[in-house]
């Protein structure tokens, strides 16, 4: 992918100092140079965006954020969506185009887009209290940036628990120079579901969460009885492949593309068709196991980005995570199941290359037990991996905090959005950026950085989103080279919205 791939050209010679900044912020971090930080509207953001390679064509679309009502399977919901649809409507664009999406707020709330896995220029990241003010309800927003890199993404809002509605839709990126051959390409995102059942909305969870899961005797051990549900927590949740704890919170359905398992979505082929899936998690609190009755399938990207192809029975994703996989379609009909990692319940889809009944809803193919690959066992295809170089800084991220508190947080500190920039973790323009996930917590988390897609350890895949088990450390490392602001947070929701996010800045 020699032309839209690599962003190196952003060298020397846009290290631009001197900008004429007023120093807005001249707090001191946790540690790295000092000085004020790039704004979103600084004058480099734009001139970075100037040498991003672009196509000329400008591609339109129109998000209108409604109230809407949905039937999961004959059950009415009453949530939040993208054009009363669930998924939102795909968006389609070739590398190098420029995107042109005007929000149309219409919820009774402000809101605002996120692109997950684009590094755009940062004022049009759709982060409130850091790169623009939240859209507020009646009033419009344009998106409009070069998207200049490949891959499967998609977007949500950032804004309070609205990702935990119906507010998300895929965003696909295609190569012009698309080096895989397939058939038929199928894009299905996976969710956790609990907004407008029995009455529950995902700010009534927050509450309940916030409350902390300091419910003593009630069995956090994990029994043979398995998880239990208490309000709209769920205790007891545990996964070998998730390092311990699962989850905390109770989801009644799990859809796959929009669809519960009582009315699945069928795709239909021909037997021997090459399929390409690209699978999204768009969960709040879930990760997913993934496997198709009957086949093996061959991981071929992470987050976007290439891996050398590697053949396994199943994937897991956390919230945020993306894998696109490669499968020869047997002949028959066959579940492509997520279940719902240590939470005992599964979604499905239906796959149908000939005649047959489909699977019963709660079937679980042999697969999901099968060999399933860690991000950190892949490693990134050598068109996308970093050249060695040592890192100029480097950041050790602390994820801290417990159920029984509920008092998520990166480095002992919650997120502040009132003062977003305290305790940012500082690079420079021009930088290779190392970053140290440490996880001191008992419970696993999917940590994102906006804005760049590291790459994890050595030669392992470029991520933009990756499962930090419960003890463990990961090492990242990244090229500065697309200043700004950018979170850099865990996906769980319930998580981030709590605090654990912080601010990777850029110095001016
Ligand atoms: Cu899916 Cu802060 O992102
Ligand atoms: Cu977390």
């Amino acid at each position: 992918m020699p032309k839209f791939s690599r962003r190196s050209f952003i060298g020397a010679g846009l290290a631009v100092s001197g900008l004429g900044l007023t120093a807005a912020c001249g707090r001191s971090g946790a540690s790295g140079p000092s000085g004020a930080l790039v704004k979103p509207t600084d004058p480099i953001v734009d001139a970075v965006e100037k040498e991003r390679p672009a196509s000329g064509k400008e591609r339109a679309f129109t998000l209108r954020a409604a109230e809407t009502e949905l039937d999961l399977g004959g059950r009415t919901v009453r949530t939040w969506s993208y054009g009363d649809a669930l998924p939102g409507r795909e968006l389609r664009l070739t590398a190098g185009d420029t995107i042109k999406a005007t929000l149309e707020n219409r919820l009774p709330d402000p809101t605002s887009v996120h692109w997950h896995g684009l590094a755009m220029r940062n004022d049009m990241d759709g982060v409130p209290s850091v790169t623009q003010a939240p859209v507020k309800p009646g009033e419009d927003f344009t998106y409009r940036f070069i998207v200049d890199t490949p891959g499967t993404h998609w977007f949500h809002p950032h804004v309070g628990t609205q990702i935990d509605r119906g507010l998300y839709a895929p965003i696909i990126v295609e190569d012009p120079d698309e080096p895989l051959a397939y058939d038929e390409e199928w894009v299905v995102m996976l969710d956790d579901w609990l907004d407008g059942v029995d009455g529950a909305t995902p700010d009534d969870v927050l509450d309940e969460v916030r409350g902390g899961m300091d419910h003593g005797g009630h069995g956090m051990g994990h029994g043979d009885e398995g998880p239990m549900r208490m309000g709209a927590m769920l205790m007891g949740a545990s996964s070998d492949l998730l390092g311990g704890d699962a989850g905390d919170v109770y989801y009644p359905v799990h859809l796959v593309d929009g669809r519960p398992g009582a009315d699945p979505r069928t795709f239909s082929a021909k037997p021997g068709a090459r399929v390409r899936i690209r699978l999204v998690n768009a969960g709040g609190d879930t990760a997913y196991r993934v496997a198709l009755g009957g086949h093996r399938m061959t991981v071929t990207h992470t987050d976007g980005y290439p891996v050398e192809h590697r053949e396994v029975d199943a994937v897991l994703l956390g919230m945020g995570e993306r894998y696109d996989v490669l499968v020869t379609l047997e002949d028959g009909v066959f579940p492509l199941v997520a279940l719902a990692e240590g939470k005992d319940m599964t979604g499905r889809a239906v796959v149908r290359t000939g005649s047959g009944e489909a699977p019963k809803e709660d079937v679980r193919p042999d697969e999901l037990d099968g060999e399933v690959v860690h991000a950190t066992e892949l490693a990134a295809d050598p068109q996308v991996r970093l050249e060695r170089r040592s890192p100029e800084t480097e950041h050790e991220i602390e994820l801290t905090g417990s159920m029984a508190a509920y008092d998520w947080a990166l480095n002992g500190r919650r997120f502040d959005r009132e003062d977003p920039t305290r305790g940012a973790f500082k690079v420079e323009q021009g930088q290779r950026v190392r970053l140290v996930f440490k996880n001191s917590t008992k419970m696993w988390h999917p940590m994102h950085l906006h804005g760049h897609t590291f790459q994890v350890g050595k030669d392992g895949p470029r991520k933009d989103t990756l499962i930090v088990l419960p003890g463990r450390s990961v090492e990242v490392e990244f090229d500065a080279d697309n200043p700004g602001r950018w979170l850099v947070h865990c996906h769980n929701i319930y998580h981030g919205e709590v605090g654990m996010m912080g601010l990777v800045a850029y110095t001016a």
